[in-house]
């Protein structure tokens, strides 16, 4: 009984010992290193074991990162295996593609090229010093194949800012499909309008309002 009460005493006195209130600037003692201490890079350092002094080492060519291969080359890049620019639209444009286009087309473009694609803009209205954005209802951009839109999109054109970081590969097509439905909406006869509808267009009857289209 004693014994071990006396053992107990010298540990706690032990233990109170190890807290001696001192500081030490040595680094504690490293029982294991495991690989707590090994010599690293990190990103943009110089590394003068390899020829270009860089720690980074470029891919070999050819590498694709997982997922990312986009061997779809009309899907991803609007081109054919030849290079020219797809003439249709390679997804299956359905209402709700459209509808999906609509609203990001008003997100993304409108500020610039207005609601109906006109060229006349939020931004384009003010004295801001933007190159004007074109109007899409000309023959030339009606003509244009569908491949050319989406590049505008994905890559930019000129003095138009490239939106593929801000855009994926779908909706940019959603967005294409919903120009092409821009231009027939500003490019149509009479005779393309549904009989139903038609009715309507004429004002005789007021289910839709005629002539109140916004100017954004
Ligand atoms: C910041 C303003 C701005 C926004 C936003 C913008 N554009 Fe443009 N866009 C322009 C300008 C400016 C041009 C004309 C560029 C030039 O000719 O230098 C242009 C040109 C185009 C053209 C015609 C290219 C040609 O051959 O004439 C297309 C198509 C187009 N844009 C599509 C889009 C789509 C789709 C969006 C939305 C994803 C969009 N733009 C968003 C400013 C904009």
């Amino acid at each position: 009984m004693r014994r071990s009460f006396l053992t107990g005493l010298v540990l706690v006195a032990l233990l109170l010992a190890g807290c001696r209130g001192t500081r030490s600037d040595n680094p504690p003692f490293h029982m294991n290193l495991d690989m707590d201490f090994q010599q690293k890079f990190g990103p943009q350092e110089a590394n003068p074991f390899f020829e270009d002094d860089a720690a980074m080492r470029t891919p070999v060519s050819g590498t694709v990162a997982r997922g990312h291969l986009q061997a779809d080359s009309a899907l991803y890049r609007a081109r054919t295996s030849e290079g020219e620019y797809v003439e249709k639209i390679p997804i299956t444009v359905t209402q709700k593609v459209l509808e999906r286009g609509q609203e990001r087309y008003k997100i993304h473009c409108t500020p610039c090229h207005g609601k109906k694609g006109d060229g006349n803009g939020v931004i384009m209205r003010g004295d801001y010093g933007y190159t004007p954005a074109p109007s899409y209802h000309t023959d030339r951009l009606r003509k244009a194949p569908d491949g050319y839109l989406y590049d505008a999109i994905a890559n930019g054109v000129r003095s138009m800012p490239a939106y593929g970081q801000k855009i994926p590969v779908l909706d940019r097509w959603a967005i294409v499909a919903y120009i092409r439905a821009l231009q027939r909406s500003q490019n149509a006869t009479e005779k393309a309008v549904p009989p139903g509808v038609q009715a309507r267009l004429n004002g005789t009857d007021s289910g839709m309002p005629v002539g109140e289209a916004s100017t954004e």
